[in-house]
């Protein structure tokens, strides 16, 4: 039951002095004015001057009622909180109950020798309390109690007891100075510093060695190897012989952990540890944590990576799903029964960069096949570079492989080839580099259209020869084309007998298969020529009068000039290309010298000159044949002119 303050003498003070001056406390307008008895004061609390001296209180009055509440500010507590006072009915009058406001009651005592207790215990004390102090078995206390007194800045115990060995006075008072006091000759002997555990040292420098029976020191555990609260030692006397009470002593020695192994990945970092001396630290549990330092960039603070899990086993601390590419302080606690969660190993660790993600797709310029792209978030790592890779093939030709692979640096995101080949399946893909190497990739397929079938220019492959006018026939040379610019379908040979102008190479794409017609004279198609019967290089004969699926290969006409045609034809997917070579010729009649001369791809060789080279040959021959009959003769007349 927390006492009050009694206020009761004041407030009948008061209610005899209303009734010595009437009507004094009727100066209020509140009051009925024709009341003959003024109606007797309710007992009030006061705000004394010795209450003010240690505390503020609100609101600002001098009284207050039974059951009203005041805030009372501590000014001399650091906290500076505020408390609730009550004014209570106490009997006829009223009193404060103050037992929340730390300001106005005595503290607990302070216990400065270990031996000593009292009663009643309590956190606060009301001033006027007394408590009843005793001592441990063979001491005394003195004096025997103490009292709640109003101090010069608190309320506070009037003395400060402590307790004495009862038999014999000379035991001096607990010691309580690090101040050198003179060498102790005690009758029940006593304590060395020498026999300290060696896990304390005193909080504060002594210049003594020896210590009295009831001697008592601060002492802290050594903090380069121990951990554990501020404790006291004390000199006491255990079966008749002085010893360190060190029951109250709970210093832990720390583990020394260092570190044995540390692996860290682009998502988690293993940390093994050793205790020193090695082994496992006895009494010790461990609990570590990976927190988050520094991200690669801003943005990636925001991403939302797997869950962190944590894990201590086996003096191993395994963080899991970490960002890449981050630093995370990294903390291994000792825990143990008897002392607060220890550090015992810290460092801030940098996971490894991660395989970054695809580039982002840019655009894809279809007219000068540019394709761009956008660098992927930078959380798994520093983007350095992007690596390329072109792959084309083609379905008509599967031998065709075309690969190309580079490796372009991180300011660079675009890539333009030179040149795409017609006619082919491309596959791009992109892949951005870190220092965990290439990531996801970007890819890109794509298909370039055919081009017009490639003839080379300088090639003598077609070509037309030995002109057989009589049978109305022309010989021409073919050979296969490769498939540059896509799958070559077949040749197509068309006959343009002369009309003016002559048909040429331009004129080629629009014509039309159209067979060889008797009754006209236009441009027909003498025959089709698949690619797949023309895989080696052969003789075709156009005039030779044949009939090759519905198209007729009509004999030449004698004495005509005409242009041959061939249209190379490239189909793929509805998608058709072609080019053209063009022959003029004459099939000249055999005795018109200097006719049909060859044009275009045409080798020509006229009759005439077929005639001057047989006969030269023969006389060429001729000339030979004599030369050799002399030599023979020359020799064998020389030879018989030896023998
Ligand atoms: C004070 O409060 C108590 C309990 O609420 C009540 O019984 C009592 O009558 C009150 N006293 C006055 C004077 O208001
Ligand atoms: C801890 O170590 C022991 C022996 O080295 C082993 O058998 C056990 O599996 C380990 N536990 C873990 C969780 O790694
Ligand atoms: C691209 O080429 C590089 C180098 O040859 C290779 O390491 C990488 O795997 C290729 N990427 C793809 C997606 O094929
Ligand atoms: C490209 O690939 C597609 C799909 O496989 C195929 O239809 C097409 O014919 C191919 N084109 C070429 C030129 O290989
Ligand atoms: C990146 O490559 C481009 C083209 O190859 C070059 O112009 C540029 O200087 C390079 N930048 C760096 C930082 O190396
Ligand atoms: C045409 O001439 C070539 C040589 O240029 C020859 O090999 C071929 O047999 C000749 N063909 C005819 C039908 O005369
Ligand atoms: C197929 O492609 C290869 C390689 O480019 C080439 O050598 C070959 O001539 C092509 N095949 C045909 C039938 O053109
Ligand atoms: C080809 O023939 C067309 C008419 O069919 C003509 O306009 C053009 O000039 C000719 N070209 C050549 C190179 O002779
Ligand atoms: C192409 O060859 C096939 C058989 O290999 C044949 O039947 C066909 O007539 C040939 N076509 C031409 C135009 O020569
Ligand atoms: C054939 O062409 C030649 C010149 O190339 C010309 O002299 C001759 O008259 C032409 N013949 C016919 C029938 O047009």
């Amino acid at each position: 039951m927390g006492p009050v303050l009694v206020l009761a003498p004041s407030a009948l003070l008061a209610l005899v002095l209303m009734l010595l001056v009437p009507g004094s406390a009727g100066g209020e307008s509140a009051e009925p004015p024709n009341q003959q008895e003024p109606l007797p004061e309710p007992p009030k609390c006061k705000v004394t001057g010795s209450l003010l001296k240690f505390a503020g209180f609100s609101p600002d009055k001098k009284e207050f009622y039974v059951n009203e509440t005041a805030s009372v500010s501590c000014q001399k507590i650091k906290e500076r909180e505020v408390y609730e006072a009550v004014c209570v009915a106490e009997g006829e009058g009223a009193a404060w109950d103050l037992s929340r406001v730390p300001c106005l009651r005595c503290q607990e005592l302070k216990a400065w020798d270990g031996r000593l207790d009292w009663t009643p215990r309590a956190l606060t004390f009301a001033p006027g309390e007394t408590l009843s102090l005793t001592c441990a078995e063979g001491f005394r206390p003195v004096p025997e109690s103490v009292r709640c007194v109003e101090k010069t800045n608190r309320f506070g115990w009037n003395v400060t007891p402590v307790c004495q060995a009862e038999e014999g006075s000379s035991v001096p008072p607990p010691w309580t100075s690090p101040e050198p006091g003179p060498p102790l000759t005690t009758p029940g002997g006593s304590c060395s510093r020498a026999e300290w555990p060696p896990s304390i040292s005193a909080d504060e420098p002594y210049n003594k060695e020896t210590f009295a029976i009831g001697e008592w020191v601060w002492v802290s555990c050594r903090s380069e190897q121990y951990v554990g609260r501020r404790s006291r030692i004390a000199c006491i006397k255990k079966d008749g012989h002085p010893e360190w009470d060190t029951s109250g002593l709970q210093c832990v020695e720390k583990p020394r952990v260092s570190k044995e192994d540390l692996q860290a990945s682009a998502s988690s970092i293993r940390l093994r540890w050793g205790c020193s001396p090695p082994g496992p630290c006895p009494g010790w549990t461990f609990q570590g944590s990976c927190q988050l330092n520094r991200s690669p960039h801003e943005s990636c603070k925001r991403h939302r990576w797997r869950r962190l899990s944590t894990s201590t086993q086996n003096q191993t601390l395994h963080c899991d799903g970490l960002a890449p590419s981050s630093s995370y302080h990294v903390i291994v606690y000792g825990v143990h029964a008897k002392v607060d969660r220890q550090v015992l190993y810290e460092e801030d660790i940098l996971t490894q960069d991660g395989v970054p993600d695809a580039p982002e797709r840019g655009s894809l310029d279809l007219s000068s096949r540019v394709l761009r792209w956008r660098p992927p978030s930078p959380c798994k790592g520093a983007i350095l570079g992007y690596q390329v890779n072109v792959t084309g093939r083609r379905a008509y030709n599967t031998t065709f492989l075309e690969e190309e692979q580079v490796r372009v640096n991180d300011s660079v995101t675009e890539f333009q080839k030179e040149p795409w080949r017609p006619g082919t399946n491309y596959t791009v893909t992109v892949q951005a580099l870190t220092a965990a190497g290439a990531g996801q990739e970007l890819r890109w397929e794509m298909e370039t259209g055919i081009a017009e079938p490639f003839i080379p220019p300088g090639a003598r492959a077609l070509e037309v020869h030995n002109i057989s006018a009589s049978d109305g026939t022309v010989f021409l040379r073919l050979e296969p084309l490769p498939d540059l610019h896509g799958p070559i379908r077949e040749y197509q040979l068309f006959v343009a007998p002369h009309p003016e102008p002559a048909p040429n190479a331009s004129a080629c794409p629009s014509l039309q298969l159209r067979p060889f017609d008797p009754t006209d004279d236009k441009t027909y198609a003498a025959a089709v020529i698949p690619a797949s019967n023309l895989t080696r290089p052969m003789g075709f004969v156009v005039g030779d009068g044949r009939d090759r699926h519905g198209l007729f290969n009509a004999p030449l006409h004698e004495g005509r000039n005409y242009t041959v045609l061939l249209r190379v034809v490239s189909r793929w997917n509805q998608e058709e290309t072609s080019s053209c070579v063009a022959y003029d010729f004459s099939m000249g009649r055999a005795h018109l010298a200097g006719e049909g001369e060859g044009e275009g791809g045409g080798v020509l060789w006229p009759l005439p000159l077929l005639l001057t080279c047989l006969l030269l040959t023969l006389a060429l021959a001729l000339l030979l044949l004599l030369g050799l009959l002399m030599a023979r003769s020359v020799l064998g007349g020389g030879g018989g002119g030896k023998g």
